[in-house]
């Protein structure tokens, strides 16, 4: 074995996509209903996501941030334009990990504070302060440790304003719906309440949107159903399409200054191309509305459905819970009837993260191979 092995892998090995669906070297087709852990926005292969990489290739495929690269500015415009979160800068970067690095590393800059408030079940990447934030002590190595951070279970406010009165906190960090930790979210009183305190102590809230963000939830980004306007807005996942780009929309009274953050590859021209290229198709193919649609129909149909416990998340970031462990069933669902699903940090709680182009016929698919192994 030469590749470090970290990862437990499916025996499936996929050599081609189009839009929902995947292949496999057999050309066996599979439902794609994990988008690659909920970075498949737009589907696989999109022709215009197709035509307008390739040309962005064959014109300038990279420069450093050394000179000056309009496409990052028509990506921030375009950004402003569908989100309607109009009073943010933008800096771009590679990932969700690195967004929230440089997320936390801006708060602590800002307030010149270092201590992070964050969330039971949060996951926010796997680098330094990223994944200290993350509630999950076996990823935390021992030169990440000296951190300081706060868990408070979602919902505590009485528990997070504890820790701000002790005024050393630069940011409380939150994914709205949680992702891997199992698609809870809290109420609205929550996250209103989460961005006075911020407010009142002096301390960032910013919000991880990594895997929510980009329309996944029906909205442009899960916190808008809560009327809350984060300083530091994460992203990354769907933002590319499966072109690996992240960024962090800034609130504008947080001050740039040279050389505060910074890297090589985030923000190139072909990671614009291609988030531009995402921004272009959730606009003219109306995916939003798309995602509202075929989430009405999913809790509708998903009714007839009395094994399933509950339905978590929202829009096209959901959760069935069982009240069995769901890992033969994952593992049946892709071999026995070929469709990917994805599994959480609770054992019951099977995950469905589709390309929010799905229609209602492919989530018949599913619900036909749910009735038969339930
Ligand atoms: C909410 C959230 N934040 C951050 C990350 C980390 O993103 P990446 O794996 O691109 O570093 C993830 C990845 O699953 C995520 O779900």
């Amino acid at each position: 074995m030469s590749l470090f092995n970290v990862y437990p892998l499916f025996d499936v090995n996929l050599v081609k996509a189009k839009d929902v669906f995947v292949y496999d070297e057999s050309n066996t087709k599979y439902l794609d209903l994990y988008g690659g852990h909920a970075v498949m926005s737009i589907g696989h292969s999109h022709p215009t996501y197709v035509s307008n990489v390739s040309q962005q290739l064959q014109t300038i495929g990279f420069y450093s941030n050394s000179v000056q690269n309009h496409l990052q500015e028509k990506l921030v415009e375009k950004i402003h334009q569908l989100s309607g979160c109009t009073n943010y800068n933008l800096f771009l970067c590679n990932s969700g990990a690195e967004a929230n690095e440089n997320a936390l590393k801006l708060a602590s800059f800002h307030t010149n504070k270092k201590k992070v408030i964050a969330f039971k079940n949060s996951f926010h990447g796997r680098t330094s302060a990223a994944v200290v934030a993350t509630d999950n002590k076996k990823i935390i190595a021992p030169i990440n440790a000296q951190q300081d951070v706060d868990f408070f279970e979602l919902g505590d406010l009485n528990g997070v304003e504890s820790s701000l009165k002790g005024n050393d906190v630069c940011a409380v960090i939150i994914e709205c719906i949680q992702g891997v930790g199992g698609l809870d979210e809290s109420t609205t009183e929550f996250y209103q309440g989460l961005a006075a305190l911020t407010q009142k102590y002096g301390a960032l809230l910013i919000v991880d949107e990594v895997q929510s963000g980009f329309g996944r939830t029906g909205d442009f980004f899960a916190f808008q159903k809560h009327k809350i306007q984060p300083d530091i807005i994460s992203m990354a996942k769907g933002m590319g399409n499966g072109f690996p780009i992240g960024g962090i929309l800034i609130n504008e009274n947080i001050k740039a200054s040279y050389g505060l953050l910074g890297t090589t590859f985030g923000g190139n021209h072909l990671a614009c191309a291609a988030s531009l290229a995402v921004l272009e198709v959730l606009e003219q193919e109306e995916l939003l509305k798309n995602v509202q649609e075929v989430y009405s129909y999913f809790l509708k149909k998903i009714k007839g459905l009395t094994q399933v416990k509950q339905v978590k998340g929202r829009g096209l970031m959901l959760g069935l819970e069982f009240d069995f462990p769901i890992k033969e069933l994952r593992q049946n669902l892709i071999f026995k009837h070929q469709i990917f699903t994805g599994s959480a940090k609770n054992p019951n709680l099977l995950r469905i993260l589709p390309p929010l182009t799905i229609k209602k016929e492919h989530f018949n698919l599913l619900f036909e191979a749910l009735e038969k192994e339930l």
